[in-house]
């Protein structure tokens, strides 16, 4: 629950309020990182985002509460490279605020087996999301802004 809440209410935010906005219309972003096309092109093989959020669709349809919806930015358009990691910003809220949820017990019984699969689910997004900020996105950044 400590990193859950440092990434939702700590590390993201900061990303999206004083890095993303400095970055989004800068002409040498779409060009990238040194493995950016590695990651897009493991996404676009692998679809990892797909079976997490075919999971939480099939949640939400059993009854479990929908969370609030994304914050949206004026500084974030569908075309804009941001919206790749802002995908995972927005599918990590929805899987924390699911898992909030089934922490009660009375959940986790009415949901038998979704508290540990969305776990799983977070931990890997999350896993994805730093190796590629790690490798591409934040190397990008550090150039940008030199
Ligand atoms: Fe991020």
């Amino acid at each position: 629950m400590e990193i859950l809440h440092f990434v939702e209410a700590v590390h993201h935010p900061l990303e999206e309020q004083e890095l993303f906005p400095k970055i989004a219309a800068h002409p040498l972003l779409s060009q990238g990182g040194p493995l950016c096309t590695y990651f897009r092109g493991m996404e676009l093989d692998l679809a990892p985002q797909s079976e997490p959020r075919r999971r939480l669709k099939l949640l939400h349809e059993q009854g479990l509460p929908q969370a609030s919806a994304y914050p949206s930015f004026e500084w974030l358009n569908a075309q804009n490279p941001l919206s790749l990691p802002m995908d995972e910003h927005e599918l990590g809220h929805h899987l924390a605020e699911a898992i909030k949820i089934l922490l009660k017990p009375e959940m986790r019984e009415k949901y038998p087996g979704a508290l540990d699969a969305l776990k799983s689910d977070y931990e890997q997004l999350l896993r994805r999301h730093i190796a590629k900020e790690d490798g591409c996105l934040f190397v990008l950044c550090e150039k940008l802004l030199a």
